[in-house]
């Protein structure tokens, strides 16, 4: 029964919250939040030109800093019909949240 409370509390005040830069924001939290729309919730990427994040040799094949860099500053790479916008067009996202949220794509996605 306390575990039950304490989680339904955790559940009302991360709505409370409703805040996906919020500092308690995890990788997972951070995704749904701002990164689904486009990447979709398999990671293979749900509009024309963003990238599969699946593939072996696919973006999470670069390396961590670069990719944090990318998904701060917003990145197109040549050719590309779309842009990926700066922080996922959520300026609230710390770096602390970016780097959470590519550890969480690297886990969920990427190479295992
Ligand atoms: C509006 C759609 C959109 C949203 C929202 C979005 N992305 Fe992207 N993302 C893209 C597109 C498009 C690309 C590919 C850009 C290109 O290669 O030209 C991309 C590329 C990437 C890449 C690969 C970069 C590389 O080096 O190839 C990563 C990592 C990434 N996004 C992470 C994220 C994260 C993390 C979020 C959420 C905070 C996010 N994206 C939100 C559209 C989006």
């Amino acid at each position: 029964m306390r575990r039950v409370t304490i989680s339904l509390l955790t559940t009302l005040g991360a709505i409370v919250a409703g805040d996906a830069g919020a500092a308690d924001a995890t990788g997972e939290s951070t995704y749904q939040s701002s990164c689904v729309a486009c990447h979709g919730a398999d990671g293979v990427g749900v509009l024309p030109g963003v990238p599969d994040l699946t593939t072996t040799d696919g973006p999470l094949a670069l390396a961590d800093e670069l990719l944090v860099k990318r998904v701060a500053d917003g990145f197109q790479s040549p050719g590309s019909p779309m842009a990926m916008p700066p922080r996922g067009g959520n300026p609230t996202l710390s770096d602390e949240d970016l780097k959470a949220v590519v550890d969480y794509m690297r886990k969920e996605f990427g190479v295992r």
